[in-house]
């Protein structure tokens, strides 16, 4: 015969097995089974117990019926919290592999193209230099003729470039950006312009129909040479080392007199000991530079340069191809994040 005391300890080992049983239950299915083997219907616990209160004798009827109900109330809770840890999106057929390792996790870098044009920045700002930006698609007279190249100049064919419309073209430098700015602001004027250029080049190990430029521009009342060597030769000792020797050698831009190419003697530690490496293009701002931005050239003079973080990076990095900085290759570029 059942008793209430019986009833009671059955009422107390359904609550407790019960929840064990929820709480081990990590798939939705095997919730769903302890669903069915706890609160359901035919065969569930709990009708197990509804079956012995109803053998019980009349008075005692009430206290089991308080001690299922309170049961019934235990076990639902119970699966209510288990329903919310499982959440609605849950993949029903994947249960979570508490053994699989920890997903690794990823260290950002900066491209080394942006960190040669970063540290370069850094550099010149300290020596008095603000950024500037200008259009990625230019007319010919900012490209060209502001720029001092006279209508169909020798100099123009390593400029060739994608014409937009028959004045717009896609910027073939970033001297463009010198008369914008000398037109907007008045000297003096000491400006940074790291930007995008295009040319028709194929692009093979050494050379990009899309790469960076930095321009530079200094222009004030009495600016020489002399401030211009003085200036590069800081930036490049402190971009390399504060060693490095410099060396000008005359060479020929539109846009400057006199014009200089300058290079950087460099140890790129590759057992070949120290060379030469030619980092920028320089020079005077020629007058008919000024000129054509508005500005008198008998008050005002300054001098302007333009490099290739590209070619720097690559120098930097001892690097083969210059076709590894654009490739966006995860292999290559996650060394650059230690
Ligand atoms: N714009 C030149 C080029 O793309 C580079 C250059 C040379 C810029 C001399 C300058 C400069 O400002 O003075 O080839």
């Amino acid at each position: 015969m059942t008793t209430l005391a019986d009833l009671l300890t059955r009422a107390d080992a359904i609550a407790h097995d019960g929840t064990v049983l929820i709480h081990a239950a990590i798939t939705r299915e095997a919730l769903d089974a302890a669903r069915i083997a706890v609160l359901g219907r035919k065969q569930g616990q709990l009708t197990s117990l509804m079956a012995m209160l109803a053998a019980l004798p009349a008075e005692d009827r009430r206290a089991a019926g308080a001690a299922v109900n309170a049961t019934k109330q235990v076990l639902e809770d119970a699966f209510a919290t288990a329903e919310a840890a499982h959440g609605t999106t849950s993949d029903q057929s994947r249960p979570d592999d508490l053994t699989m390792p920890g997903r690794d996790s990823w260290i950002g870098a900066v491209h080394p193209v942006s960190a040669v044009i970063d540290e370069i920045s850094a550099i010149f700002r300290e020596l008095g230099f603000t950024i500037a930006l200008g259009p990625e698609a230019e007319t010919e007279w900012y490209n060209f003729g502001a720029l001092n190249f006279p209508p169909d100049h020798p100099a123009m064919e390593a400029h060739d470039t994608l014409y937009l419309t028959e004045d717009t073209l896609l910027r073939t430098h970033t001297s463009p950006v010198q008369v914008r700015t000398l037109q907007t602001y008045t000297p003096p004027v000491r400006i940074l312009c790291p930007g995008n250029v295009y040319r028709r080049d194929f692009f093979d190990a050494t050379h990009a129909p899309s790469f960076m430029q930095i321009e530079g521009l200094c222009i004030d009342e009495g600016v020489s040479f002399v401030d211009l060597k003085a200036t590069l030769s800081e930036f490049a000792r402190r971009f390399y080392s504060g060693s490095s020797k410099v060396r000008l050698r005359p060479s020929f831009f539109p846009f400057v007199e006199p014009g200089a190419e300058m290079d950087v003697e460099v140890d790129l530690n590759d057992g070949k000991g120290k060379r030469w490496v030619e980092i920028l293009g320089c020079g005077m701002v020629h007058p008919n530079v000024l000129e054509a931005a508005g500005i008198d050239s008998e008050k005002y003079s300054g001098w302007a340069f333009g490099m290739g973080p590209a070619r720097i990076a690559m120098s930097r990095h001892k690097l083969p191809d210059i076709r590894l900085l654009y490739d966006s290759d995860v292999r290559f570029l996650e060394q650059f994040a230690r």
